[in-house]
């Protein structure tokens, strides 16, 4: 099941690229439908993120925290389309984006389930 929620967060994020490019680019429509597929894949990131938790025989601050810096970045890469969409300036929400991003996957690789990059 971690595979999966890596899977999906990875597609997610190319996604979000993609949308901010389509936007950048004027072309809308793309865009529209880009977006509504980025946002299914939040649904499967956050379905896949809670079995992994439902699994556990303890839940801890650290899979708390890493559950609300899941969120999080789900919640800034919203931020970041909704002002690049209407063309306002998105500086603060990149940096907010690939900040807690990047926490979300130091966090989430630190936790004992899956891949054991940091020991
Ligand atoms: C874009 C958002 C997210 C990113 C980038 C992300 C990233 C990651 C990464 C890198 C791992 C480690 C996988 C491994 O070591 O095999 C992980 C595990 C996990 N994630 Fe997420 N995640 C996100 C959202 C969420 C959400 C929304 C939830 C909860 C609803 C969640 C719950 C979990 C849980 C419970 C684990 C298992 C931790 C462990 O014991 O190793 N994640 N995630």
């Amino acid at each position: 099941m971690t595979h999966a929620h890596i899977t999906t967060w990875l597609i997610a994020i190319i996604l979000f690229f993609v949308v901010n490019a389509l936007l950048k680019s004027k072309k809308d429509k793309q865009a529209k439908i880009t977006h509504m597929v980025l946002r299914l894949f939040y649904i499967l990131i956050i379905v896949t993120g809670v079995i992994i938790t439902v699994g556990l025989s303890k839940i801890d601050g650290e899979y708390i925290g890493k559950i609300i810096l899941g969120i999080l970045t789900i919640g800034m890469m919203e931020m970041v389309l909704a002002k690049v969409k209407k063309g306002k300036p998105a500086k603060v929400f990149w940096i907010l984006f690939f900040v807690i991003f990047i926490l979300t996957v130091l966090l989430g690789l630190r936790l004992p389930l899956g891949f054991w990059v940091f020991k």
